[in-house]
Formats: C-alpha cells, sequence, structure tokens
C-alpha cells in the first residue's frame, strides 16, 4: 500500500510501532496475563504483538490468502492459535482478557456488529477490555459499496452502535501514528489528480512529502485541528471498552 504513494517501506514499521506503543500504555493497567482474541487478524502483525504480552492469543481472519500469511507469520509463536473463518459464524469460547478488533468493523454493517459484540460480552473475563482501532470520518458515517465495501463510522456512531450493544465507553483516543500516514496518503492523491502520470514522480515526491511529514511529528497532526481544517478526511481512533458500569481508574 505504502508503495502506491511512494512512502519508504519502512513507513509501514514506523505507524505499527506507534500504534504498538499506544495500545501497550492503554492496557497499561489491564489484566493481560489471561487470553488475547484478535478479530480480523489480518497477517498477525497484532497477533504477534500481543503474543508477548497475554499466556495465549487467539486470531481469527477470514481470508484465504490472508490466512496462510498468518500461519506463516505466527508459526514461530507457541501461544498462537490462528483460525480461518468469518468472525460471525465463530464460536468465540473463552473467557477473554481481551477482545481486539484492529479494522474489522468497517466491514460490518450495524446489524452484524451489534451481533457480534453482544455474542462477546459474554465471553469477556469480569475486568476485560474490547480494544477497537478503527477507522473514522467527522461528520456522517460514510457506506461505501461495491468491490471494496466498508462503513466509515463517525465517533458519535460508534459511540451509539457500543452503547446500544451494552458495552461502556471507557476512554477515546485519535490514533495519531494513522493519521500521519493517512495525511500523507491524502496529500499525494491530490497530487496524482493534478500531475499528469508521467510527472508524478512518486518516488521523489512520495518520500519527501513522507519524512517531511516525519519532521513534523507530533505537531504536523495536530496543526490542521488547530486550524480547523477537516484533513485528513478519515481519520482512525482506539476505542477502550468494558462491560458493566464505569470504573474511573
Ligand atoms: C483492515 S484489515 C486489518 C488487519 C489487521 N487487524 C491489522 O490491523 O493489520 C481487516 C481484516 O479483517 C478481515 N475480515 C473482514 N471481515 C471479516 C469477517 N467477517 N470475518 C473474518 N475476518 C474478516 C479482513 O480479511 C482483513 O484481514
Amino acid at each position: 500500500m505504502m508503495d502506491d504513494f511512494g512512502f519508504p517501506v519502512s513507513a509501514g514499521d514506523f505507524r505499527f510501532r506507534g500504534e504498538a506503543r499506544t495500545v501497550r500504555r492503554l492496557l497499561r493497567d489491564k489484566k493481560r496475563n489471561g487470553t488475547a482474541l484478535d478479530l480480523g487478524s489480518g497477517v498477525g502483525y497484532w497477533a504477534e504483538e500481543f503474543a508477548s504480552q497475554f499466556s495465549q492469543v487467539i486470531a481469527v481472519e477470514g481470508s484465504q490468502t490472508l490466512y496462510q500469511a498468518l500461519k506463516t507469520q505466527c508459526a514461530p509463536y507457541s501461544n498462537i492459535h490462528t483460525i480461518h473463518g468469518d468472525v460471525l459464524s465463530f464460536e468465540p469460547g473463552g473467557p477473554y482478557s481481551l477482545i481486539f478488533f484492529g479494522g474489522l468493523l468497517m466491514y460490518l454493517d450495524e446489524h452484524d456488529m451489534k451481533t457480534l459484540l453482544q455474542k462477546l460480552i459474554p465471553c469477556l473475563e469480569p475486568n476485560g477490555t474490547i480494544l477497537c482501532r478503527e477507522s473514522t470520518v467527522r461528520n456522517e458515517t460514510v457506506t461505501r459499496n461495491g468491490n471494496y465495501s466498508v462503513v466509515y463510522r463517525s465517533v458519535s456512531d460508534y459511540t451509539r452502535i457500543f452503547k446500544q450493544s451494552g458495552l461502556t465507553l471507557q476512554h477515546i483516543e485519535r490514533n495519531e501514528p494513522y493519521v500521519l500516514t493517512q495525511m500523507g496518503c491524502e496529500l499525494i492523491e491530490k497530487w496524482k489528480q493534478v500531475v499528469p502520470e508521467p510527472l508524478q514522480a512518486l518516488e521523489i515526491v512520495g518520500r519527501l512529502t513522507y519524512w517531511g511529514m516525519r519532521l513534523g511529528t507530533p505537531w504536523i497532526t495536530r496543526l490542521p485541528q488547530v486550524l480547523g481544517i477537516p484533513f485528513p478526511c478519515l481519520e482512525n481512533h482506539f476505542f477502550v471498552l468494558r462491560t458493566g458500569p464505569i470504573v474511573h481508574e
């Protein structure tokens, strides 16, 4: 994906390392010696990350191609168990200390999302956590149909659905490493729209844009907010959820 924008290969690693630091901080005071369930695990970056923090990780992935990559990636970890299947028909078992959604909910419509969350709630340990890392939009929820069907929900829509599913929202935080990369992607998309393809020089412009953004970290992601500019169009947020009434820690 980073190639399409002319970003260096290390851009993906940089983003993941930043996100992993945030996730470690968000889970700092949580019980972590049980089992983590990673739903829509992709090739398993998060499963690997959780393997060093939890006794056991169960990673569920629906795509056959990604599942094969997940199996290979997680083969060195004796405490990761991989499952190929649709999360909607998956029998969750449990109990889990953590249930993690790393970009899965955007592929589910509201009914399926609520059904899944309600199915998972009884599988969470009493002090367990549900952590979501999901793409978001500022205004109205955007639904895209076609080859790539996806729902980009607003933070308020996520908040409402979590509440209606019986969950308590403990904390919301914008995913700054994601937003940094997304700013770069949207700038390059604009460049591609205005500059004819033979002149785009993505290898150079992409890298200059990326390293420019990196040099401006962490202020650059806050600048549009300070100036009141709705950029980038797509954001991403972490949602920390639990069952039962909120406990202030
Ligand atoms: C945006 S990717 C995120 C992958 C991974 N969590 C990460 O952060 O790198 C979402 C993943 O969810 C998987 N997925 C989408 N719908 C699913 C479903 N109903 N059941 C199982 N996996 C699904 C996709 O195949 C994809 O790997």
